[in-house]
């Protein structure tokens, strides 16, 4: 991330805390100019950082403002994204598949504070009130369609490091493209695309991610209320959503090189919280009781039924025996 991002990261991570020049300089091993500097440009960007004589700097609450500037300023360049950010749209995916076939180019993000169709994975609906960053990403991967499941295993990694980067939370992986924070999905993953027949290549991917970042005024809508939560309760530090945003467009810019790399597979595997779990499954048409034994270097989820059998699975849906 650029200092400007780091910052913002160190500050939102310390939450209440206030952290004076020499600290933030001393974590990030940089001069006192250069954290007075991302200040400075912070606040340009309209965060509300209070600065006490005694204490130093804290991020405002409540100042969660979605900026494609802000955005930029905090990408470390290692992919050149296009980013467009909306107050309101029906749904990211949907406006960027559209731009896509279109023409649009590899790298274009479209942000958006709510959704008035947020769409999930098997034609469910997303619940996309504001309180939450809901982005797409548009790539044209050199990518058979075949592998194109490791673009939402990637993907539900960059989430997390980048959850991790800016926050003090801790989550893990719902396989296959959900994201938990105690027990409660906190993010949701969806994937789109378009592939050449001829040569079995993906001419592009939509990938999509909706994120709850607070809980949204008046809480959660009912029909999510008991399995959603949020990284934040009732205000975020002012700039989590840009911070997030940006932390995760470069956690992709790395991860997307090389989607089914073993080390890819290895993290994602140990940020399951699926496996050793005991689960529901359809299978041959019928639910089958199963405990998940181990999910694979293809990103498959291997299961040991009732009566002993071993089944293999790259799609479909779980759901944890509690
Ligand atoms: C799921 O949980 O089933 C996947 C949810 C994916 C939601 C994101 S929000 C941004 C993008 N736009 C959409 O309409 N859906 C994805």
């Amino acid at each position: 991330m650029s200092t400007k991002g780091d910052v913002l990261a160190l500050l939102n991570q310390s939450e209440n805390i206030s952290l004076s020049g020499e600290e933030i300089a001393k974590k990030l091993s940089i001069s006192r100019s250069a954290v007075w500097k991302a200040i400075r440009s912070l606040r340009s960007d309209g965060y509300g950082i209070v600065a006490s004589t005694n204490r130093g700097y804290r991020l405002e609450k409540g100042n969660d403002i979605l900026s494609a500037p802000a955005i930029k300023s905090m990408l470390d360049n290692a992919k050149e994204y296009e980013i467009i950010s909306l107050e309101q749209i029906d749904s990211t995916n949907s406006y960027l598949k559209k731009a896509a076939s279109e023409g649009a180019k590899d790298g274009t993000v479209v942000i958006a504070e709510s959704q008035t169709n947020g769409r999930g994975r098997l034609g469910r609906r997303f619940v996309s009130q504001s309180g939450g960053l809901y982005m797409s990403l548009l790539i044209r991967p050199e990518l058979s369609a075949e592998k194109s499941l490791f673009i939402t295993t990637a993907t539900a990694v960059a989430v997390c490091r980048a959850i991790e980067k800016v926050t003090d939370k801790n989550v893990g992986i719902k396989w296959v493209n959900d994201i938990f924070l105690n027990g409660k999905k906190v993010c949701g993953i969806l994937t789109e695309g378009a592939s050449d027949f001829e040569s079995g290549r993906l001419e592009y991917a939509v990938i999509g991610i909706g994120l709850n970042i607070v809980e949204p005024v008046g809480g959660f809508d009912s029909e999510i209320r008991d399995i959603a939560t949020s990284l934040f309760g009732e205000g975020a530090p002012s700039g989590t959503k840009n911070a997030l945003a940006a932390a995760i467009l470069n956690e992709l810019s790395v991860l997307l090189k090389n989607p089914y790399g073993k080390e890819t597979a290895d993290e994602y595997r140990r940020r399951s919280i699926v496996i050793g779990k005991e689960v529901d499954i359809n299978h041959n048409d019928s639910i089958a009781r199963a405990i998940i034994i181990d999910i694979d270097d293809n990103a498959a989820i291997v299961l040991k039924t009732d009566d002993g059998k071993i089944i293999k699975k790259t799609s479909g849906e779980i759901s944890i025996r509690i």
